[in-house]
């Protein structure tokens, strides 16, 4: 880590503002809205990355639905997943005959979202489809379906908007790449 703490010494560039993220969630919730008519999904967010991403994107579907949250891990604070994804906090909703949707800041290897679905889907959900902001394609482990995405983005680390450095960044307005040689310094450490 940098000594100086200032946000310019760790982003290399903005790639998506307030506002291309603000079209996004529009976007994204008129198609919730017309799938989700009358249903009463579950939105399940996977903490902590996607919180900032499900309160904008939930206020954009004019859906009757209920909301949870998951907590599952496969990164602890290295840059690259480690394969393993283990539950770290359950939902307190019990998933049986429900259309539940799952909300994920970003899909990287697949790894974390196949594991999500698979545990809904095996506790009986109706139906689990996901929507995730970024759809990061590069280091796909698993064919996992992704139904619904904001935006793809190429293989850079991002952060802002819930999406993390080392736990910290996510309350950056808006999304920018890492800048390549804080990812080196965290790779030779
Ligand atoms: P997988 O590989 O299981 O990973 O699809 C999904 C999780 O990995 C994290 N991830 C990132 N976090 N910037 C981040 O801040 C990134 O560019 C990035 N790529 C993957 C993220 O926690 C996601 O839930
Ligand atoms: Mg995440």
């Amino acid at each position: 880590m940098p000594k100086n703490d200032n946000i310019n010494n760790i982003i290399d560039h903005k790639l998506f503002s307030e506002d291309d993220i603000h079209q996004m969630c529009v976007k994204l919730g008129k198609q919730l809205t017309t799938d989700y008519a009358g249903k009463k999904p579950l939105i399940v967010g996977a903490l902590k990355g996607a919180i900032f991403f499900l309160t904008d994107l939930v206020r954009e579907m004019d859906v009757k639905a209920e909301i949870d949250f998951l907590d599952v891990s496969s990164y602890g604070n290295e840059m690259e997943s480690s394969g393993k994804v283990k539950l770290v906090s359950d939902l307190a909703t019990d998933v049986k005959d429900r259309d539940v949707l799952i909300v994920e800041d970003i899909v990287d290897t697949g790894l974390t979202l196949d594991f999500m679905k698979e545990l809904l889907k095996k506790r009986g959900a109706k139906s689990v489809k996901c929507c995730v902001l970024l759809n990061k394609e590069a280091n796909r482990k698993v064919d996992v379906d992704i139904e619904y995405y904001g935006s793809k983005v190429g293989n850079e680390f991002v952060v802002g908007y819930g999406l993390d450095f080392m736990n910290f960044y996510r309350n950056l307005k808006y999304i920018g790449v890492l800048k390549p040689e804080i990812i080196k310094l965290v790779n030779n450490k």
